[in-house]
């Protein structure tokens, strides 16, 4: 079938780039002769029939801003065979010939259940966490984590005024990127990830303490979030494990909890660049009568698989990565 008019969505977390991608992608389309729709709201406002035109003008002013000019959500309803369906009538009674889905793997997931309903859809990894096993970077990664290192650096400052411990929580859900990359760019002393498992009496109160009295003054912890839930017990809050590191070692600690403000904020010059491209290719592999795809970079090239292998793929291995910092700490 040729395709005649494309439908964007951006869906769960937003990410800071997810703008310049739709940009690319509407602007793409555009010049080669597609119609482009906008869905509002991710798989929710597809459900509920939320779209908009998208023309050339609509998506001017916002390569530099973040957050998803197109808004995204949580839907339980599109896990719902049920919801698919009603999505996939949507797309046919809207003339939407084909997708193009910006967000994570769960995001992914639903565009193979979309595209199994008959709608072709391209997905294009937008998600903070770096958390896609099928590509190595994730539109919105280097933004979050340049938000990180800011704060980071900042809080060194008083940290070292106060001769404390500073204990950082950092977003990742599933993953440690965001920790372990600013971990080694801000020279923190320890980094706690969702790969790896802990205690208290082997890794985190002897290391401590060691440190200090071998001569450090003050230090710098960085933690994934649910970290320290899932290893040293359920109540055990950022905040909590703070407390805990104080009362253990005798050494004053503050706890810190960087949140969603890593998810905001005008998207660096590679998040915009990584999103241009990505946008651009999703287009170029439609025009190209290719479907059921998601773009990847791998090796720094852009590159797309299918989306079934892509949602095998195994995780990407972080090893290399702990071990750097290990050796530089
Ligand atoms: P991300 O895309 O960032 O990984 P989520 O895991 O929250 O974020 O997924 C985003 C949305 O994708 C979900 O809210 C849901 O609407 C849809 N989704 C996730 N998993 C599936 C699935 N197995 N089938 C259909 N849709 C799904
Ligand atoms: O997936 C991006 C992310 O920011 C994760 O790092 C975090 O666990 C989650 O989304 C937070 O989700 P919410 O915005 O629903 O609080």
């Amino acid at each position: 079938m040729k395709i005649k008019t494309i439908g964007i969505l951006t869906s769960g977390g937003d990410a800071p780039g997810m703008n310049a991608a739709i940009r690319a992608t509407a602007r793409t389309a555009l010049h080669n002769g597609l119609y482009v729709k906008g869905i509002m709201g991710g798989y929710n406002g597809l459900m509920n029939g939320k779209i908009v035109d998208l023309a050339y003008r609509d998506v001017s002013g916002t390569l530099q801003r973040g957050g998803t000019i197109l808004h995204s959500a949580r839907c339980e309803a599109f896990k719902e065979e049920q919801g698919v369906e009603a999505a996939a009538q949507i797309c046919e009674k809207s003339g939407i010939d084909a997708l193009i889905v910006i967000g994570g793997d769960g995001s992914y997931r639903g565009a193979l259940a979309l595209s199994q309903k008959g709608v072709p859809c391209i997905g294009i990894p937008g998600t903070i966490d770096n958390d896609i096993a099928s590509t190595e970077y994730t539109i919105g990664f280097d933004t979050a984590l340049n938000t990180v290192v800011q704060n980071v650096d900042k809080l060194r400052d008083t940290s070292e005024s106060h001769n404390r411990c500073s204990v950082v929580e950092v977003m990742g859900r599933r993953r440690g990127d965001i920790a372990l990359y600013a971990a080694i760019a801000c020279g923190a002393e320890y980094v706690f990830i969702p790969e790896r498992q802990y205690t208290l009496e082997r890794d985190v109160y002897p290391v401590i303490l060691k440190s200090f009295t071998g001569g450090k003054t003050h230090c710098i912890l960085i933690v994934t979030e649910g970290v320290c839930m899932n290893n040293f017990g359920h109540n055990m809050t950022t905040e909590a494990f703070a407390g805990a590191i104080e009362e253990a070692t005798g050494i004053e600690t503050r706890a810190t909890v960087i949140g969603h403000v890593q998810r905001g904020g005008a998207p660096t010059m590679w998040d915009r660049v990584v999103a241009s491209s990505m946008g651009n290719y999703a287009v170029n592999l439609l025009l190209e009568g290719k479907s059921n795809r998601v773009v990847a970079m791998c090796r720094g090239e852009i590159v797309d698989y299918d989306i079934t292998q892509a949602l095998m793929m195994e995780k990407r291995d972080n090893s290399g990565l702990i071990q750097l910092f290990t050796q530089v700490t």
